[in-house]
């Protein structure tokens, strides 16, 4: 049964494909995405299956496969700015590159708009969680300011999700620009540090990043507090899309999840592996969110990212 449900959602994805490659039609694109969505959602193998946790949540181990799992999601009004800018030009949906692509998250959804997906990151152990199964899309390891397997001019998209401040963008732009068609399409956009709207839950996320992680923060912390509005693309009238908005509604424990998932707090960890200050987020957390009765069922933590997209086309001439 499982077999037939796979191959039914793989045929469904290869009529609608090729029936886009024809039409064009932007209804087509979205029941690809679909597909793709409901055939990863039921049939690739989970982060939860792939990584045991003693009691759901490891505070000390967290592996890279818990990004994925509780990362911020990217919405599909993030990828439909960025498939309604590039066809502001001339663009060919043939290939489109994702550097620091990470285990894929920001790579995969795009594979329903373009021939030809890669997902290119410095760090192996990401690019080893990153999906197999899905036909156009291939994953390399490499710097995203190295794009020397492309040829000059022959990529219609390249996407830098949450990356491009880990990245030296003196080495990126060039690349960007070298590899892009005229009036190929460049998008820098990620996400701000969560928030939420309940002041004493506000206060327990100021006291992880700031006071807690503090001084262990990778470089690009400012420009991720800024929402990248110190960078400046090379594309002449490249503009900012502040508009949108990541929410989740999470358990206490998917959000602790979600700060586990930080690299500042594995730093941290690292050099403090006794620390208690997740498990007093945690009691924190749930004081808020329990009752204290055990009959009382646990409400629901709502939680917000700021989205920034910076969008640039490289000139036609
Ligand atoms: C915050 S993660 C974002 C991953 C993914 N784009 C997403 O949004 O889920 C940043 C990624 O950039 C990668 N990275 C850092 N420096 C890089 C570089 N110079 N070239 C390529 N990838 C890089 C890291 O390994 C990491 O996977």
């Amino acid at each position: 049964m499982r077999h037939v449900v796979r191959c039914a959602l793989w045929s469904a994805h290869s009529v609608l494909f090729h029936h886009r490659k024809v039409t064009n039609d932007p209804s087509i694109k979205w029941s690809l995405e679909t597909c793709q969505t409901l055939h990863r959602t039921f049939f690739s193998g989970s982060s939860e299956k792939r990584h045991s946790s003693k009691g759901g949540i490891l505070f000390g181990t967290t592996a890279v496969t818990d990004y994925a799992k509780y990362g911020p999601p990217y919405g599909r009004d993030i990828f439909k700015t960025i498939i309604d800018f590039c066809n502001e030009k001339a663009c060919r949906f043939v290939l489109a590159v994702d550097v620091g692509c990470g285990s894929g998250r920001s790579t995969v959804p795009l594979a329903a708009h373009f021939d030809k997906v890669i997902g290119v990151d410095i760090n192996p152990k990401r690019i080893a969680e990153a999906p197999t199964d899905v036909p156009n899309v291939s994953f390399r390891v490499g710097p995203g300011e190295d794009l020397s397997f492309l040829e000059d001019g022959s990529v219609d998209l390249v996407t830098a999700a949450h990356s491009m401040h880990r990245m030296d963008v003196d080495a990126l732009y060039p690349e960007v620009q070298r590899v892009l068609i005229p009036g190929g399409s460049f998008v820098s956009y990620g996400y701000g540090l969560v928030r939420s709207d309940e002041e004493v839950v506000q206060k327990v996320f100021d006291h992880f990043y700031n006071e807690i992680l503090g001084s262990f923060w990778f470089g690009g912390r400012e420009e991720i507090l800024e929402l990248y509005r110190g960078f400046n693309l090379p594309f002449p009238g490249w503009r900012r899309d502040d508009s949108l908005q990541a929410e989740r509604t999470w358990s206490v424990d998917h959000v602790i999840g979600y700060l586990l998932t930080s690299p500042e707090w594995q730093k941290y960890l690292a050099r403090n592996p006794e620390s208690n200050a997740m498990e007093d987020i945690r009691k924190m957390l749930r004081q808020v969110y329990r009752s204290g009765e055990p009959t009382d069922a646990e409400r629901l933590v709502k939680v917000r990212w700021p989205v920034y997209m910076l969008m640039g086309h490289k000139p036609l001439n």
